[in-house]
């Protein structure tokens, strides 16, 4: 081989690699390797995250976890979503056992603390959930009276602002909404405090529950991560493009209809 014909040669095999390395590289990237990030919820709270068993099947489902999807669709990664109790949410992000939650969490002064957040995605008011029988006149009916709230929940601190308000009102913190629940329908507690969302879903299931609003409460909600999550503004400029096509607005009123 001539020196010539020798170097335009080794130039074109040279070519050749790089095409293959990039075309490899690329098929790398479209294939189903995509990164996938740990959410943890608490499937106790209708219509945002629970569990359907209309179909025979037990599915966690709900407006969190289709924003949760959209989100993922949104960013190009899988998701892995695990149930826990409410209060082992802020410990999972703290210890990095999740990347991430959605469980309609309030991002509060004390939370911010520990774990970061999200944008607002949405908000509710504040409601009692008790026995049809024994609806709520006003604020001032639940005097002497036993409330229930989830463990580790901001409702807790609504509840102790109410507490040092009416007299003698007892706060019963359980585990799980849906105990709490329970509890309102067998009488051993007054009323249930919680969002409104949940309040009308459970009260909707449960023909003997009613709920009345509360007029000064009032909480917002957001994706809950570790203090040092790389995630944050990314799922943020995502939140926005669904805000802008009207995917979120599609997700709630699908579920809060
Ligand atoms: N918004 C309240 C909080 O952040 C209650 C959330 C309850 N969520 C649930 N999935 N049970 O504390």
């Amino acid at each position: 081989m001539s020196d010539l014909k020798y170097k335009t040669f080794s130039f074109l095999v040279g070519i050749f690699l790089c095409v293959a390395l990039i075309s490899c590289g690329d098929s790398e990237r479209s294939s189903d390797k995509k990164i996938t990030l740990t959410m943890v919820t608490s499937g106790d709270n209708p219509p945002f995250e629970f569990h359907d068993t209309s179909r025979g099947k037990d599915g966690l489902v709900g407006a969190d976890i289709d924003i949760a999807h959209a989100l993922a669709n949104e960013l190009g990664i899988t998701l892995d979503i695990k149930d826990i109790d409410f209060n082992s949410i802020v410990p999972a992000l703290q210890t990095h056992r999740a990347d991430f939650s959605m469980a309609l969490m309030t991002p509060s002064e004390e939370r911010k603390k520990n774990i970061a957040f999200s944008d607002i995605y949405y908000t509710s008011r504040i409601a009692v959930v008790t026995l049809q029988a024994k609806t709520l006149e006003s604020e001032n009916s639940l005097e002497g009276k036993k409330i229930g709230v989830q463990l580790g929940s901001t409702n807790e601190q609504a509840a102790k602002q109410l507490a040092n308000k009416i007299k003698s009102l007892q706060i019963i913190l359980l585990n799980k909404l849906g105990e709490l629940i329970q509890e309102v329908r067998v009488g051993r507690i007054d009323g249930l405090l919680v969002e409104e969302v949940p309040a009308k879903a459970y009260t909707e299931a449960n023909k003997d529950l009613d709920y009345r609003i509360l007029q000064e409460y009032q909480s917002s909600f957001a994706i809950a991560f570790p203090k040092d999550s790389p995630w944050i503004e990314k799922f943020n400029v995502a939140l926005k493009k669904l805000k802008a096509r009207g995917k979120l607005e599609e997700i709630t009123r699908k579920w809060l209809k």
